[in-house]
């Protein structure tokens, strides 16, 4: 089977088992699960009922695909991800994105836990992502063409969606904006790493986002991108960084990003 019959298997069970087309696609990182709560939920599926989908090797429970209404939007919302990290390809890391842009799908949200590097950021912060600096060395699009996926040489000058930025602003115009390196893992950066990241322009580093972006904006997707800054890049710290303080981070910076997502429904609702 090819990549895109994969894809349409997997968006075509969805459709079957009760998902609509949502308004909204949230992708909800590490730390920031519990944002899932904030929707009215109507139906889930775990990722392992999903034909092909990528099960992730590294949480305590279970991936799932839930969705219901949030201020009127039906929003479909991944709690959990699978990274290259696990020992997953590019091309796995981003089918279950794939799956729901076949779907019909149009506007994504992608949120993170990330590493802070610019000077003066906090833990708990969130940052609006301008841009990204791919360093994983890995593309999804790579390998055979498949016209769905979108075209052989994709543009990439504007991968992150001006409109639903400039939404986020009016919500929050005090929201730091920057650009997001993403990067393979799973060891937190060395300080030499570090100070190579900031001098490329980075301000906040993570282990995913990059592959998803990448493939969804080549298929037509309207990408928005969501940081939380869940602490200070390692070595920019007092203390060595551990996972724990990662996710105790997402609880603390979780309640600005649920007014983010409440208006980002507002905005997009189609009905409701
Ligand atoms: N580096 C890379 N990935 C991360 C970090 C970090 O400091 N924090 C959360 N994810």
């Amino acid at each position: 089977m090819s990549e895109y019959e994969l894809c349409k298997l997997a968006a075509d069970h969805a459709r079957d088992q009760g998902l609509p087309v949502p308004d909204l696609v949230m992708v909800l990182g590490s730390g920031l699960r519990d944002l899932a709560a904030e929707m009215e939920k109507v139906g889930e599926l775990s990722f392992k009922e999903l034909p092909h989908w990528p099960v992730p090797r590294v949480e305590g429970h279970a991936a799932q695909l839930s969705w219901g209404r949030i201020d009127g939007a039906m929003v479909a919302c991944l709690q959990g991800r699978v990274h290259l990290y696990e020992g997953y390809s590019a091309v796995e890391v981003v089918r279950p994105l794939r799956s729901l842009r076949l779907l019909g799908a149009e506007h994504f949200l992608i949120t993170n836990a990330a590493g802070g590097l610019s000077a003066g950021m906090r833990a708990g912060e969130l940052m609006l992502i301008e841009d990204q600096i791919n360093l994983t060395a890995c593309s999804p699009l790579v390998g055979p063409p498949e016209a769905a996926f979108g075209p052989r040489f994709p543009d990439q000058s504007r991968l992150f969606d001006l409109g639903l930025r400039e939404s986020m602003l009016d919500l929050d115009p005090d929201l730091l904006s920057g650009v997001y390196a993403g990067v393979l893992g799973p060891g937190y950066e060395t300080p030499a790493e570090i100070r190579m990241l900031q001098g490329m322009g980075a301000a906040a580093v993570g282990m995913s986002t990059v592959l998803e972006v990448v493939a969804l904006a080549a298929m037509g997707g309207k990408v928005l991108g969501l940081s939380l800054i869940s602490n200070l890049a390692a070595g920019l710290g007092a203390e060595p960084l551990a996972h724990s303080e990662v996710l105790a981070a997402g609880q603390s910076g979780s309640g600005r990003m649920k007014e983010l997502i409440r208006g980002l429904c507002r905005r997009l609702r189609t009905d409701g």
